[in-house]
């Protein structure tokens, strides 16, 4: 080990003829939060110098000094050992520093040919790029409990709703499949992202290149990046990925927080249309009754901070000139608790959606409420050679006296019906019902249950592809 004290000296101290202000330091330090890329930060090296090794710049020995010297640093962090200084600024001079402590003069080799610049920008893409895979998985076990819940609740006959009022029946297997076809677009639009994610900065340096014989293509294979970027300004000065991540998230939450919206209605005492199982609710501490779906809504609220993060994102990147500025160091609180919040709320998803207990006959009941089957008569006197706005009007005149009477259309007398076309007949009982209104509907994208079982197999198919 070398002197202690090399350490708390800044790598580019050269310059300077005073120390930085007690406030300032403080001020601009990352390392209270850029410390989470540590893992990256290392892996990132270790390709780094393996290949400066390939190319002659290091030496072997020297490479695998560092190496060695690296995962004996990562062992340190991980065993809580790691003391981290915020006089060394960052995630990345700190793991240096503590390296060169450990290995001595090789340790401060290993920055050739690089900059902070491309080494931060190449951290937040290994990072981000595991991350999507982790939220990659979860939004997938949630579309598959997803389909479960749908395929089970195919025939389950619930009102539809537009303006929030009763607008024909549906099935609630095909009401969830809408749930699920807005998560398959916002899997697309993720692994669409991580293309544009797994493309490798480092070797930009601070902004113009380096003048050692680097092998980036070798350092990107290293890394399992798809390819070395293009342009080395724009390598290092860009988080556009990090914004289209952003808008994924967004997207995503809200979605979650329309789902949220229609959970917290329909566990209400007014719509009772499911139960959530207690495990994912809580109490009143003054109200004994009080069971509150306090997942869905905590979910619709932390919508609010993620679409704020992708404002910040764009607000951050906006006024920048290029290449790299300090302002992109501010990229990285909101990347990360975006991260953290879309994954806490698909774990929260993907564990509560199963549970999910649908309360069929309070859905029928109010399906039939509303006169949900109007549209299926006014087709039905279509069919008959009525012209359509004439169908709209009869039906609307027997709406009227449904409502004075407090009755359904389907518990109208056949003489009280033909009251209003003489056309209809017997068979109209067929489409005034529930079960038959659905079953008509029996068409790709359609309501039917048979529909649902299609539309379900079909997604599983594509799931598991
Ligand atoms: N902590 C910095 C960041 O997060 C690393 C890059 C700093 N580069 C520099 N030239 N000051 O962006």
């Amino acid at each position: 080990m070398t002197d202690q004290n090399k350490t708390s000296e800044k790598p580019w101290g050269g310059r300077f003829s005073e120390p930085t202000d007690a406030f300032v330091e403080r001020f601009t330090a990352s390392v209270g939060f850029d410390q989470r890329l540590y893992h990256h930060d290392i892996t990132g090296s270790i390709a780094h110098a393996t290949m400066l090794a390939a190319v002659g710049v290091l030496t072997n020995e020297e490479k695998t000094q560092i190496i060695e010297g690296l995962a004996a640093v990562k062992a340190d962090i991980e065993a809580g050992r790691f003391q981290w200084s915020v006089s060394l600024e960052d995630v990345h001079m700190n793991i240096e520093a503590r390296l060169t402590d450990r290995i001595g003069i090789t340790g401060k080799k290993l920055h050739t040919g690089r900059s902070r610049n491309d080494q931060v920008a190449t951290d937040i893409r290994l990072y981000l790029r595991d991350e999507i895979d982790v939220i990659a998985d979860e939004l997938a076990r949630l579309q598959a409990g997803l389909l479960d819940l749908a395929e089970r609740e195919a025939g389950t006959i619930m009102p539809g709703f537009t303006h929030l009022q009763t607008a024909q029946p549906v099935t609630f297997g095909h009401h969830l499949l809408a749930w699920y076809e807005m998560l398959v677009r916002d899997g697309e639009r993720l692994q669409d992202c991580r293309k544009r994610v797994n493309i490798m900065p480092l070797g930009a340096a601070a902004l113009a290149g380096t003048t050692y014989p680097i092998d980036r293509a070798m350092t990107a294979r290293l890394l399992g990046f798809d390819r070395a970027s293009e342009n080395s300004l724009d390598s290092v000065s860009d988080r556009d990925f990090a914004i289209e991540f952003c808008s994924f998230a967004a997207l995503l939450m809200t979605h979650l927080s329309r789902f949220s919206e229609e959970l917290v209605l329909w566990t209400s005492a007014q719509f009772d249309f499911i139960d959530l199982p207690d495990r994912f609710c809580t109490g009143s501490s003054i109200m004994p009754q009080k069971k509150n779906p306090d997942v869905p809504e905590l979910v619709r609220g932390k919508t609010g901070r993620v679409n704020g993060h992708l404002v910040s994102l764009l607000t951050l990147m906006k006024g920048q000139p290029l290449a790299y500025n300090k302002d992109n160091q501010e990229d990285k609180e909101p990347l990360f608790d975006t991260v953290d919040t879309v994954k806490g709320c698909l774990k929260a998803y993907a564990d509560m959606v199963p549970a999910i207990r649908a309360k069929t006959e309070n859905m029928r009941i109010a399906a039939k409420r509303g006169f949900s089957t109007a549209t299926d008569l006014a087709d039905y006197l279509v069919k008959k050679g009525v012209a359509f706005r004439d169908a709209h009007e009869i039906v609307g005149k027997a709406v009227a006296f449904g409502v004075a009477e407090s009755r359904d259309l389907s518990d109208m007398t056949l003489a009280e019906l033909t009251g209003f076309s003489d056309v209809i007949g017997e068979d109209v009982f067929d489409v005034l019902t529930l079960d038959g209104s659905v079953q008509a509907r029996n068409h790709l994208g359609g309501t039917a249950p048979r529909q649902v079982r299609a539309a379900v197999a079909r997604a599983r198919n594509n799931l598991a592809g």
